[in-house]
Parts: structure tokens; sequence; C-alpha cells
């Protein structure tokens, strides 16, 4: 009996102190220890001994079952203690290692050409107003002198909401709100979004717009001329060339357009100036004497000027981007050299 139970330790022992994971573990304590264990199995088979060795016997297989559940508690907090290093290894953050930069965003090119158009005018004593996207008919048409079925109504292509109402198809509306509501001299420019059906590589059909106008005594054209000039050499620089081109708005008379040489080809005539050598930024003239009598001003007395231009037209001049779409998109890429 005596030989049974050391054998049934060494095993035991050895077995404990081998195993790797608490669930060999757990399994080892099952097969010693257990209601159908080794050692509860060597107590069963007392019966079989001389009474006279049984309390030693007894004592013997005690001693070895206390001893086998303090190598088991050992052995598990061992183990346990592994695993916890393991994960913790695992788990382990280098702080050594360079954080990631929080993408900075940066000014859409719009917002960029805006700001400096903004300055421009500022700087020459325009004051920055703003209107409405949804207008009527009224703003947008007739009281700049385009009744309805005049066929001026088709430059350009308007998308009408319904009744009276449509998206602002110019930002010459404007122009009639501010003298509506305030006597002269006026000297305001009008930045905004207008619509038109219109889609191309230099026509989209939402774009951008700054209108302005000046009005006064003894306005000329040759203020007109001078101003859109300091503006062209402000925006583009000193050796920037203008053309104005007459032209036709039923709000002005006389109209001019401004063109810009082309910076894309420098002149030689390429897909975004249609061969031409020029882009066309704005459209401008004297405030026709019937608009000025429809908002109650003195066309004896007073004169001015006004012009309309598109901010992508300049901003592609300006950073020479040849597809106006490439504002709409949303294409980080090109977005990001904008910084
Ligand atoms: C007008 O819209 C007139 N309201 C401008 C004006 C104002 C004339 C005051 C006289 C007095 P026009 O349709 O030509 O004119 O447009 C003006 C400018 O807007 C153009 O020179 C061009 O730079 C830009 N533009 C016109 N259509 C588009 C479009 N679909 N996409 C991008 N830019 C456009
Ligand atoms: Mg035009």
């Amino acid at each position: 009996m005596d030989t049974r139970i050391q054998s049934v330790k060494s095993k035991a022992v050895q077995e404990f102190n081998q195993s790797e994971s608490l669930e060999e573990l757990q399994q080892l304590r099952v097969k010693y220890l257990g209601k159908k264990g080794e050692v509860t199995q060597l107590l069963r088979t007392m019966g079989q001994i001389p009474a006279e060795e049984r309390p030693k016997v007894g004592q013997m297989v005690n001693q070895l079952k206390n001893e086998l559940a303090v190598i088991y508690e050992e052995k598990y907090a061992e183990l346990e203690s592994k695993i916890q290093q393991s994960r913790l290894a695992a788990e382990a953050i280098d702080i050594t290692l360079p954080g990631r930069k929080p993408k900075a965003g940066s000014l859409h090119p719009l917002t960029l050409v805006l700001n400096e158009i903004k300055q421009i005018f500022i700087s020459m004593g325009y004051q920055v107003v703003e209107g409405p996207e949804i207008e009527t008919d009224y703003y947008n048409f007739e009281a700049l002198n385009i009744p309805k079925d005049h066929p001026a109504r088709d430059m350009q292509d308007t998308f009408y909401i319904s009744g009276d109402y449509l998206l602002r198809s110019q930002t010459s509306p404007v122009q009639i709100r501010v003298m509506e509501k305030q006597e002269p001299p006026v000297r305001i420019i009008a930045p905004g979004k207008v619509y038109r059906s219109d889609a191309d590589v230099t026509h989209s059909p939402m774009f951008h717009q700054v209108e302005g106008l000046l009005i006064d005594e003894g306005i000329t054209f040759a203020d007109l001329k001078g101003t859109l000039q300091v503006f062209a050499r402000a925006m583009f620089g000193p050796d920037t060339k203008t053309r104005f081109r007459p032209s036709y708005f039923p709000f002005t008379e006389p109209s001019a357009e401004v063109d810009v040489s082309c910076i894309m080809c420098r002149g030689e005539g390429c897909r975004v100036c249609s061969d031409t050598g020029w882009l066309e930024i704005l459209g401008s003239g004297m405030v026709d004497p019937r608009v000025l009598e429809h908002v109650g001003y003195d066309p004896d007395k007073y004169t001015g000027f006004a012009f309309g231009m598109g901010i992508e037209r300049i901003a592609m001049l300006k950073y020479g981007i040849n597809d106006i779409r490439l504002f709409f998109n949303n294409d980080q890429r090109f977005l990001d050299q904008f910084k």
C-alpha cells in the first residue's frame, strides 16, 4: 500500500508541475482529487488492508490529498499570473511611437478667391451685401428690364420653381433689392450662388457670381473700365491683359463683357478658352436709365455701372484649373493643393 501511495504521489506531482494550462490543471484535479479520482480510489481500497494499518495508511492518503491540493493551488496561481503577464505584453502600447497628426482642413479654392475679390473691392470702398437664392420673377427679370416673353430671357436657361418663384440665374436682382432700400450713392458687391441649366468644362449648373454696383452723380464708362482694370491687375498680376468686348444686357447700356487672356494656353487657344485665347470673366455696363427709374432714382441726376463676374472662372484662371467640375467633386487630392 505504501508503494502504491508513493507511486500515485510522484506521478501526480510530476503531472501537476508539468501542466501548462488552467484547463489541463483542472483535468488533473479531477483525475486525482475528484470523486472518482485516484487518491479517492486509494481510500476506497482501505477495506482490503489489515485493520491495524488502516489509521496510518488513512493518514498518509489524507496527507497526500492535502499536499496535492496545495500543489494545485500554487500551480493555479502560477499559471494565472503567466496568462496575465502575456496578456499585458500583448496589449502593451509603445508610447515612443510618433502620434498621428489630425488632418487640418483648408479653405475651398472658391472661398479663397472670393475672399480676395472682397478684399480688393472693400479696399475701394465697396460694401458686401447678400440676397436670396430663391427669387421672384420680378427681381430676377422684370425689374432688370427683362419683361415676360422678352427674348433676353433665353440668355440664361433658368430653373423655375413654381408660380413666380425661380432659382436666381444671376446676382443682378440684388442690385434692385439694394436700390429699393437705399438712396444714392451706392457702392456694393453682392456675392452668392446662382443657377442655370448649363454644364460643360467651363459651365456648371450651380456657380457663384459677384455682382458689383456703383451709382452716384457723374459716373461714366471710364470709371467702369478703370475699376475693372484695377481689379483684374490686383487679381491676376500687373501684366494681365484684359479685353472689353461690346455686348448686350437688358439692364445696362452700353454693355461690355470682359475677357482675360487665357492662362492655360497663354492666349494660344485651348479647350478651356474654346481656342480663342481669352476667357470671359464678367458681364458689365452702365446701368440702364429704365432700371434706375424702376427703383425711383432720378436718371437725369444719377448714373452708374454694374458688373457680374463668375467666381469659378476667376479661380480657374488664377490656379490654372482646366475643368470647372473639379470645384464640386470634393476630391481630397484636389482640395489639399490649396493650403
Ligand atoms: C450675367 O449673368 C449678368 N447678370 C452680368 C452682368 C451684371 C452684366 C451686371 C451687366 C451688369 P452672364 O450670363 O454673361 O451675365 O454671366 C456672367 C459671368 O458668369 C460670366 O462672365 C461667367 O464668368 C459666369 N458664368 C456664366 N454662366 C456660367 C456657368 N454656367 N458656370 C460658371 N460660370 C458661369
Ligand atoms: Mg456672358
